[in-house]
């Protein structure tokens, strides 16, 4: 505390000694800034040590705003000064966008610096999910409304779970500086996108890398599709279409599963073999509404074709398969 008094009054009788030259040494310059419509503020730095008697203005297009800490009345409510001389712009609309310089009046008049306001809109998405049927058109589209320069425009890309997918940007001229940049993707809908992560989305990065804006729609791919043909499990051996021999008096269970959206369900129907020529009608019956099928254990008797057929709402044509079992005696 004592060494900064110290050195503070040092500095105080310094000044008053030797005759100081007024002046505005520049701290941080005025840069380029992108700000969301309905940010409260947003700050556009032009940072200045001054001493003596100097006069900083912000001006845009031309047009004052402000002289070192005063911003013209009727202009309060959109401009204030921060610290020396840094502008803060509140509410931004996109109407704020333009460019701003910061000059230097006095001691000299020379010219800082000057920022440009990039000035972007909320993103325009459609509902979160999106629900298809199999081998349908997904038609998507995202748009948002920027005022800026034009190296500041957005540039939309799509992917699918990360993965990029061809777009086609448009860019149209509104009102004034604004425009509206729209950005659309066309993909079939495929049984494999179920569940898919689909994204639009835009970065705008400043020549250091910097991030300057981002926004992006997210929407998750609801594909609906038929039933497809079956498998037939015993414990985890594909028996699909198979003939198989069976131990008598051991515990067997049969299951079905096959992929759909919505999950499909099932229906078993049993055949028995016609043996000694005592059974020539054939039996069917219905098993089970799931794709489980338990037939405990299991005698001579259950010897036969099962045959498992599995349907959603979008099948139109039955798909099926079958495992012909044939139990047998071990000791024989
Ligand atoms: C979708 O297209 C594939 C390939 O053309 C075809 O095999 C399939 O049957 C179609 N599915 C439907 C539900 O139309
Ligand atoms: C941009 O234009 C398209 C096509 O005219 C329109 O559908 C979309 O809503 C507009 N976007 C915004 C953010 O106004
Ligand atoms: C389809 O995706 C949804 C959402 O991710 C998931 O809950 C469902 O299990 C999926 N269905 C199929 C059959 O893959
Ligand atoms: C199945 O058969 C075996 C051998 O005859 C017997 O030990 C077992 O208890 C039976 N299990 C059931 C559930 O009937
Ligand atoms: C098998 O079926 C025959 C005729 O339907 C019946 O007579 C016999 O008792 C059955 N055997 C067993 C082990 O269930
Ligand atoms: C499948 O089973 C569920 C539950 O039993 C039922 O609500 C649904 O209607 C069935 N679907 C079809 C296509 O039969």
């Amino acid at each position: 505390m004592y060494t900064t008094h110290k050195q503070f009054w040092t500095l105080v009788i310094l000044m008053y000694l030797t005759t100081v030259s007024p002046s505005v040494v520049v701290r941080e310059i005025p840069s380029d800034k992108a700000a969301k419509v309905g940010d409260l503020e947003t700050v556009l730095k032009c940072t200045v040590s001054t001493m003596g008697p100097h006069l900083v203005t912000w001006t845009r297009d031309g047009l004052p705003l402000s002289s070192n800490k005063k911003v013209a009345e009727e202009r309060t409510d959109k401009y204030s000064i921060r610290d020396s001389y840094d502008l803060v712009v509140k509410n931004v609309k996109l109407n704020d966008a333009g460019r701003y310089a910061c000059n230097q009046n006095l001691p000299d008049t020379k010219y800082i610096g000057i920022a440009e306001l990039n000035v972007y809109d909320e993103i325009v998405c459609l509902d979160n999910v999106i629900h298809k049927k199999e081998n349908d058109t997904i038609f998507l589209t995202c748009s948002t409304n920027f005022a800026g320069g034009d190296k500041y425009t957005p540039e939309f890309a799509w992917e699918i779970n990360e993965k990029p997918i061809a777009s086609v940007t448009q860019v149209e001229s509104q009102i004034g500086v604004t425009k509206n940049v729209s950005s659309g993707t066309s993909l079939v809908a495929m049984s494999d996108m179920n569940g898919s992560i689909l994204t639009c989305k835009y970065e705008i990065v400043t020549e250091s890398g910097d991030v300057m804006m981002k926004d992006q729609c997210r929407y998750s791919i609801a594909v609906q599709y038929e039933a497809r043909k079956p498998s037939i499990l015993i414990d985890s051996d594909d028996v699909t279409d198979l003939e198989i021999s069976h131990d008598l008096n051991k515990h067997l269970t049969l299951t079905c599963s096959s992929n759909g959206n919505p999950a499909p369900n099932y229906t078993w129907t049993y055949k028995p073999l016609p043996r000694n020529g005592n059974q020539e009608i054939e039996r069917v019956e219905k098993a089970s509404d799931s794709g489980v099928l338990v037939l405990g254990n299991v005698t001579r008797n259950n010897s036969g074709i099962y045959t498992c057929e599995a349907f959603n709402i979008h099948n139109r044509g039955i798909v099926r398969s079958e495992v012909t079992l044939m139990i047998r005696d071990p000791c024989e």
